[in-house]
């Protein structure tokens, strides 16, 4: 890890998974720059932002970060509310920092629904979380790292594996959307489907959930048509397939026109702002200088 002041490492044992958190603070801390926080994606790790929190610190010298490297490469597909519950606890001190200027949560990929879990679960200070092409309304697709996992299934047959108890216990089944399986999905999703409020079992916190999410200042969801990974593409702004795996917007999702965690709400009041960039491949958007000019930094305040 490069950094340009101190170091600090915490580990933490979870079943035999090694959670590690990296927080680089640089010297002496800068007054008035939100803490920034980075979540990264499936099978990486904290290394796959160090290219943005150097931006960061040549733009603004001294902004307290966290690079998260909990549940990296194969344990990245540990289960999602293991996952968010650990990194809650690992995150805590920054998330519900009073005296903080605020947080601002920066996430790619499976690691965008790993923040939508956070900023439920957590009583947080985040001001502005950026989503980099997240599968936020979940994912239904024939992609190369389902390929390399299960070689001989296509997407029509993945929801007998995934929409099981025992594929649940794989973090990609847990936001696997299938339009063609939504009574599944209801009965086991125990993860997308419980943060959308369409779970048949789990709409206890719902409420808790919908108003913490609400603490939320910005949400900038960003995506792009040549993705190649994330399936609808679309679903890094909340849209998904209807049962003729026709795109439709967030707006015309239930989940969306019934605000059942918030969405509505923030877009109502204008909170919500997104970013369509063509040619963009899906390793690339952690490391695209235009998109961090563009999505990033003029929210590094
Ligand atoms: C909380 O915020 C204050 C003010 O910015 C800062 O000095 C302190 O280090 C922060 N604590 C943590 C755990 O980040
Ligand atoms: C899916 O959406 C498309 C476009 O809005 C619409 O034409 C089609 O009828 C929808 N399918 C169903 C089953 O509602
Ligand atoms: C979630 O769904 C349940 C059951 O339909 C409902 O009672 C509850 O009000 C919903 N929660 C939110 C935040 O909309």
């Amino acid at each position: 890890m490069r950094s340009s002041g101190r170091n600090h490492l915490s580990l933490l044992g979870d079943n035999g998974v090694v959670a590690v958190l990296i927080a680089l603070h640089a010297l002496p801390s800068a007054e008035g720059y939100k803490h920034v926080v980075f979540m990264h994606g499936l099978f990486s790790g904290a290394v796959e932002f160090t290219h943005f929190n150097d931006l960061i610190q040549n733009y603004h010298p001294g902004t307290p970060t966290t690079l998260v490297n909990s549940f990296a490469s194969m344990d990245s597909l540990t289960r999602l509310t293991k996952q968010v519950e650990t990194i809650a606890a690992l995150l805590a001190p920054v998330l519900t920092n009073k005296s903080s200027d605020g947080t601002i949560l920066i996430c790619y990929s499976q690691g965008g629904l790993i923040c939508r879990g956070l900023l439920a679960l957590v009583q947080h200070n985040v001001d502005t979380f950026i989503s980099l092409s997240s599968p936020l309304a979940g994912q239904y697709g024939d992609t190369e790292y389902l390929k390399v996992l299960f070689p001989k299934y296509v997407k029509k047959h993945m929801y007998k594996l995934f929409y099981t108890s025992i594929g649940q216990q794989l973090s990609i089944a847990n936001y696997w959307n299938d339009p063609h399986q939504q009574a599944l999905y209801e009965k086991f999703s125990d993860f997308l489907a419980i943060l959308n409020n369409q779970s048949r079992t789990a709409s206890a916190n719902s409420h808790e959930y919908r108003n913490n999410f609400l603490r939320l200042k910005n949400l900038v969801l960003v995506g792009g048509p040549d993705d190649e990974v994330i399936s609808p593409w679309q679903s890094s702004q909340f849209g998904m397939y209807n049962t003729t795996e026709r795109v439709l917007p967030m707006e015309q999702q239930k989940w969306y026109q019934n605000d059942a965690f918030g969405l509505k709400n923030l877009n109502e009041r204008g909170a919500v702002h997104m970013h369509v960039f063509p040619g963009i491949r899906h390793n690339s958007w952690p490391h695209d200088e235009n998109v961090f000019t563009t999505c990033i930094k003029p929210w590094l305040t």
